[in-house]
């Protein structure tokens, strides 16, 4: 397994078990299989809803001594309706009450986007408060102050673009991570190139292309990356599975990937792509197949009236 190490030697494994579209009553036994299969990287998040069913799983988990909390890299995320700074601690305490944890070792901002406190999804333009009224960087600093009270362990972004994280420069920790959305369709080489540069380590979501995504987020003519021909022949050369090539491709480039599966076979496929290497032919014929692609298009944000768009949301 490849590792992130950060500044103060924590080190995180780059492939990781997605629980984004994990159903309840599913994701529980996913993470236990997980954890039997080697999977030492979990990414959660408030708006999944399914947080509370994980920490049963994991507490279940160290009480049995099969893992212990020290070994496990848990991310989780603040939703966008958590922004105004008093808010920030409620929300990463009750993440904790959920998973069972006293600490986080990822905390991430979810969106750049600010939902007024009692809107969870959104139907209207009246849902959104601006980010001249909730700025990102008072949800910052409050980010800031959590991870110093040691509620997490690092902080980061997710969906950032590069300009909207440099604005944290005067930031007492700058972002140590940014999550996005990332594959051979998306690969967003400038955005991993900037985080390179400055000390953000990028992780890709959706790296096998959601085909589970919500309907709200597809259309008729998605491509679907698994399925795709240059991608299917990599894998048939080298004896994997299309999935195997396309983490193998993320983990390859520096970056780590998150896939989200609750199929315990799938699973174990997922993990063994951390063993994988792709040689410089395969890595570049990968590399041609970007298309500024988006599954996940932000479109959801830009309701009549919201003052959100998304040239600005990616610019
Ligand atoms: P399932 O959970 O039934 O395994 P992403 O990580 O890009 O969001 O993609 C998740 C989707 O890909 C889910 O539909 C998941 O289904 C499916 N999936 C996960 N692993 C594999 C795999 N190895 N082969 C094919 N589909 C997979």
């Amino acid at each position: 397994m490849r590792y992130h190490e950060f500044k103060n030697g924590d080190r995180m494994p780059a492939l990781g078990l997605g629980t984004w579209k994990a159903a309840p009553g599913e994701v529980g036994q996913a993470i236990e299989e997980a954890v039997r299969i080697g999977y030492r990287h979990f990414d959660c998040a408030s708006i999944y809803g399914n947080e509370a069913e994980i920490g049963d799983t994991l507490q279940r988990l160290f009480k049995e001594g099969t893992v212990e909390r020290d070994d496990l890299w848990i991310t989780s995320k603040l939703w966008c309706n958590r922004h105004e700074r008093g808010d920030v601690e409620l929300a990463i305490e009750e993440t904790l009450g959920h998973l069972q944890c006293e600490y986080l070792d990822l905390y991430l901002v979810h969106w750049p986007v600010a939902l007024k406190h009692e809107v969870k999804s959104v139907s209207s333009g009246e849902d959104f408060l601006s980010l001249d009224e909730v700025p990102l960087s008072e949800t910052w600093s409050a980010m800031e102050d959590v991870c110093e009270r040691g509620l997490t362990r690092h902080i980061g972004v997710s969906n950032y673009s590069a300009s909207k994280i440099a604005a944290h420069a005067d930031a007492r920790i700058f972002p140590e991570v940014n999550q996005v959305e990332m594959h051979p369709y998306l690969s967003q080489q400038g955005l991993v190139d900037y985080g390179s540069e400055n000390g953000v380590f990028t992780t890709a979501y959706s790296p096998l292309g959601s085909k589970d995504r919500p309907e709200g987020m597809r259309s008729g003519d998605d491509p679907v990356l698994l399925e795709d021909e240059t991608i299917r022949k990599i894998a048939e050369r080298l004896g994997a599975t299309p999935a195997q090539v396309l983490l193998a491709w993320a983990l390859g480039r520096g970056t780590s990937a998150i896939p989200k599966s609750v199929n315990p076979g799938r699973m174990a496929e997922n993990f063994a792509a951390a063993s994988l290497e792709l040689d410089a032919a395969a890595m570049g014929e990968i590399n041609a197949l970007d298309r500024a692609r988006r599954y996940v298009t932000g479109t959801f944000w830009e309701l009549p009236g919201s003052g959100y768009t998304v040239e600005e949301l990616w610019s």
